[in-house]
């Protein structure tokens, strides 16, 4: 089959992938936290001649069907590098509408994902996020907040190194207020610090777009995780690509250092 239709097949059929082959990739073992950074929404425009926000807005759309398939499938915790700190260098006009996709994101689906029991978290530097953002983020984490099922994660204005630097700051504060014990600092402890101190760490990382780097995400907690990269730019994303991901992800022998 030719490229472009095996694509266009594949997203419009993996909607409808059988209970049968989910049950099957399940008892295999999904990963529990599965962190994606979505890249590739800017020539996924190009391509087609539309200004670089409309790959923006389909990604919006390609994060709906994959908080849909993560809870379909029994992960635990999904997260999505939606704005890194950055992403302010880009243009004003790029910005001002990355900053309102969350926003028109949580009006559309944050019926949904509460009935369907999902606790939205959002990790990044928030203070520093636009008024209406900022509204909306903390409203859906607050409106969320007592839910048990999956973890919706978005990272936003997020830096990993600017979040270890925050951890440090936090630990010699608690050190200093006596908030700490004498002693040697552990990596439990120093983990219980930053961003994602409820969370294990990601058994997956998902990078689309044929980029091969981690560009300042989760840097500390993806230290033992299985990476799967791929050519398919985010817009394009599906549920059959998100399968294979995890099929060559249960193919894997993690051995974090040892036999
Ligand atoms: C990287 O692609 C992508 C981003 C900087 C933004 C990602 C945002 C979304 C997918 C939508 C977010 C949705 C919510 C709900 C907040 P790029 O623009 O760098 O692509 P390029 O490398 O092809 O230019």
């Amino acid at each position: 089959m030719k490229a472009i239709w095996k694509r266009w097949f594949n997203k419009n059929a993996s909607a409808y992938i059988d209970s049968e082959s989910i049950e099957e990739m399940k008892d295999a073992g999904v990963p529990r936290h599965v962190a994606i950074i979505m890249d590739g929404n800017g020539r996924w425009a190009n391509k087609r001649s539309l200004p670089r926000v409309a790959g923006h807005y389909e990604g919006m759309k390609v994060v709906q069907r994959m908080t849909r398939f993560a809870d379909r499938v029994g992960i635990d915790i999904l997260t999505l590098y939606a704005f890194s700190t950055e992403n302010w260098k880009r243009p004003e006009t790029e910005v001002d509408y990355l900053m309102k996709l969350p926003v028109e994101f949580l009006d559309k689906f944050l019926p949904e994902l509460i009935e369907k029991n999902v606790r939205v978290n959002i990790m990044g530097e928030l203070e520093k996020l636009p008024k209406h953002t900022r509204n909306a983020v903390e409203s859906a984490m607050n409106e969320t907040k007592e839910n048990t099922g999956l973890v919706l994660n978005l990272a936003f204005n997020y830096g990993s190194r600017a979040e270890i630097v925050q951890a440090a700051q936090y630990i010699l504060d608690d050190y200093k207020q006596g908030r700490l014990p004498e002693g040697p600092l552990t990596e439990e402890m120093f983990s219980s610090h930053l961003m994602t101190k409820d969370m294990v760490d990601p058994d997956l990382l998902i990078r689309t777009s044929g980029e091969i780097r981690l560009s300042n995400f989760m840097l500390w907690q993806l230290a033992y995780s299985e990476f799967w990269f791929t050519d398919v730019l985010w817009p394009d994303f599906s549920e059959a690509d998100f399968i294979e991901a995890i099929k060559e992800y249960q193919r894997r022998s993690r051995r974090y250092g040892g036999l």
